[in-house]
């Protein structure tokens, strides 16, 4: 581990202080290679900033500060009384990811403003330039006297210098994040969730987010006229912002900026921005494929309910133990096995479900023995249905049971549109509870899996229970609604994934969904959901398939030998929408994994070799669209071949409409 850190305080750009001219403070901090620049500005005693790339201006200056309750505000009358400036050079390892050794460096810009009135309060801004982009965050320290405060307005702008392509979802709506992307003008946008994707009209590409959300509301975009964007924090149902306990401070604000957008993909700023691992012992915490007695539920085979047609039965859950075994799987979901589940489960209402009792027909205790005779572990589930206060009250006894039969994996649900039929997911109230949920599933050694969740900020640095959350529209939107077109799993790459990990449930290979609801289908070839697996990173992902769809075909080799856990990762072409090539190495071998996928749009692309080991010889595993395949026709025809090739080979790859590639380089 390399660690540098050196700090000189920087006093000499600043005036002295009392009349308005003095008010007056201009700095500027660049990232280390020198590209990226944020400029702070203190003009008639309000702040701003403005953000640069090279000599093309990014951001122009745009508001900072807060409005508080009863017309209280903090964002005029300032004067900067201290500023500081350091630099960070470390290199930290991931206990798991999609790169092991991650290099955080950046140049820092601390300034303290105090205000100019009787009360003399103060806040800290701190910037930081990274090479892949800027972040900022406010500290508030209290008045000394006040032991609560409200924020009603957090006055944070982002003045885009120029207009350019977004790729977003819409805030404040029933689904959550589970909306499909709608490409447009950002000088066309209304309010819209982050991460917030924009191919800038000067050739840049952007993506503004936030990280370290903690005991704050979760930041959406609000556009207020031309290409203006401001802060609009998710409120409680009250209309409050922010609730604080009289001192605050806010998560980063984060721009990444690339000049290609894979360079966006490869960008690890938010997990940088996060504080380092909280938990000493993460022996217990594991990535895994897994297969679940779950899209059965969804097209239709089985109920989440009693009835039946009971998906979460004793005697299920021991056939699908058997396919573990058989498939070499060694994780399996278990959803609907507790009481509480009825046909109208997913309806906004109050459910009650249990965390302990178990539905009829079903035995914890013989399954997770049975599983455990076989070498497979059981991930639980909890689907609160948005009825916190219910979960809330059980959770150390649902949690508790998991922890007595040694289950370390659970995948949490939220359905609903408001938690407790009152809060959004994205608010204060939302971003606690989930927060709390982590903390208490650290206690009970479990690694978590969200499925309705808040946006990721990059827990998983602090705690890496945290593995994967949904947040998007994922494959159960193919399985009983008009589904995901091909385009959705290009554009997820550069917007919800530049978040962190998604369990998107990949690996339909039954693409036509024959057990399934008339009509239905995953929009996809079957080579395209291999692929997936090497794209849309995760440490843990599903096999999504009903385990008879994978007995005996012959692509199923590739979901076997696929990792979870990465030593690296590149991005080897990509347009955001249109295709994308990303190959990883195995953490755990000398192998190279790639996925290539497209869109509506069959394609053809060269790959050049050169991430393999000079000198070294592989065997490469090709799973291709065959012949005259695409999403449309004859979809689920996998071309399997082998050939060897070196670091100086290239190979051409097919992608059929709808398509994919994936391929197994194995090093001799
Ligand atoms: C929605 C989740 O995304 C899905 O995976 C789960 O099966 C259902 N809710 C039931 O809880
Ligand atoms: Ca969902």
């Amino acid at each position: 581990m390399i660690k540098k850190l050196t700090s000189i305080a920087i006093t000499a750009f600043l005036f002295g202080c009392g009349s308005p001219e003095n008010k007056d403070s201009k700095i500027t901090v660049s990232s280390p290679n020198g590209k990226n620049s944020i400029t702070f500005e203190l003009r008639q005693g309000k702040p701003s900033y403005s953000v640069k790339h090279g000599e093309t201006g990014i951001i122009d200056a745009s508001e900072m500060g807060f409005v508080f309750k009863n017309g209280d505000s903090l964002h005029n009358n300032l004067r900067v009384v201290n500023t500081n400036t350091s630099e960070h050079d470390e290199t930290w390892e991931q206990v798991w990811g999609e790169k092991q050794f991650i290099q955080d460096h950046y140049q820092q810009l601390e300034v303290v403003l105090q205000e100019e009135t009787d009360q003399k309060r103060q806040l800290k801004i701190q910037f930081r330039a990274f090479d892949d982009g800027i972040a900022f965050r406010y500290q508030y320290p209290g008045n000394g006297t006040e032991d609560s405060l409200v924020i009603m307005d957090e006055l944070t702008r982002f003045n885009l210098s120029n207009d350019g392509e977004a790729w977003w979802i819409p805030a404040y709506q029933d689904n959550r994040y589970e909306y499909l992307f709608t490409q447009s003008a950002v000088s066309t946008l209304d309010t819209v969730h982050t991460p917030l994707t924009i191919k800038s009209n000067d050739g840049l590409f952007l993506s503004f987010h936030e990280a370290n959300l903690i005991n704050y509301a979760s930041m959406t975009l609000a556009r207020e006229n031309g290409t203006a964007l401001k802060c609009d924090l998710v409120p409680w149902a009250d209309g409050d912002r922010v609730k604080t306990n009289g001192s605050f401070t806010t998560p980063w604000r984060t721009l990444q900026i690339a000049e290609n957008p894979g360079d966006l993909i490869t960008s690890y700023m938010i997990l940088n921005l996060n504080d380092p691992n909280k938990l000493e012992d993460t022996s217990w915490i594991e990535p895994h494929k897994y297969l679940g007695i779950w899209w059965g539920m969804h097209i239709g085979k089985y109920s989440f309910w009693e009835s039946p047609i009971q998906g979460a039965t004793t005697e299920n859950a021991r056939m699908y133990i058997d396919y573990c075994e058989k498939l070499g799987v060694d994780h399996l979901l278990i959803e609907g096995w507790n009481k509480g589940w009825t046909p109208q489960w997913y309806e906004n209402a109050m459910h009650m479900f249990s965390f302990t009792k178990e539905a009829d027909g079903f035995d914890l205790k013989e399954v997770t023995d049975y599983a455990r005779s076989k070498g497979v572990s059981i991930i639980g589930y909890h689907e609160t249905g948005s009825n916190i206060i219910n979960y809330l009250e059980q959770i150390d006894a649902g949690m508790g049971l998991y922890q007595k039969y040694g289950m370390h994996d659970i995948k949490i649900g939220q359905v609903g549109s408001r938690l407790n039929m009152k809060e959004w997911h994205h608010g204060q109230f939302g971003v606690n509870y989930y927060r709390f949920v982590l903390e208490k599933a650290a206690e009970y050694e479990l690694a978590v899996n969200f499925h309705e969740p808040i946006k990721d900020t990059g827990e998983r640095r602090t705690y890496p229970n945290m593995m994967a959350r949904e947040g998007a529209r994922g494959q159960e939107y193919n399985a009983w609604s008009e589904g995901n077109p091909p385009s959705h799993t290009v554009i997820l790459p550069f917007t919800r994934m530049l978040s962190g990990p998604m369990d998107f449930t990949p690996g339909i290979l039954d693409v036509e969904i024959k057990q399934g609801y008339e009509g239905r289908d995953v929009h996809t070839t079957a080579a395209k959901q291999l692929a997936l697996y090497v794209v849309l990173y995760s440490p843990v992902q599903m096999l999504a398939d009903l385990p008879e769809n994978y007995d005996g075909n012959p692509a199923f080799k590739f979901l076997q030998d696929v990792p979870v856990d990465w030593s690296d990762t590149r991005v080897l072409n990509a347009e955001i929408g249109e295709y994308i090539t990303t190959v990883r190495k195995d953490k755990n071998s000398e192998d190279w994994y790639l996925g290539s996928i497209t869109n509506e749009e069959a394609r053809d692309l060269e790959i050049a070799l050169d991430f393999l080991e000079e000198g070294a010889v592989y065997e490469a595993q090709i799973y291709a669209d065959a012949e005259g395949t695409g999403y449309e026709t004859n979809p689920a025809e996998i071309e399997v071949s082998s050939r060897e090739v070196t670091s100086k080979d290239s190979l051409k790859l097919h992608l059929g409409k709808g398509g994919g590639t994936a391929i197994r380089f194995g090093k001799k």
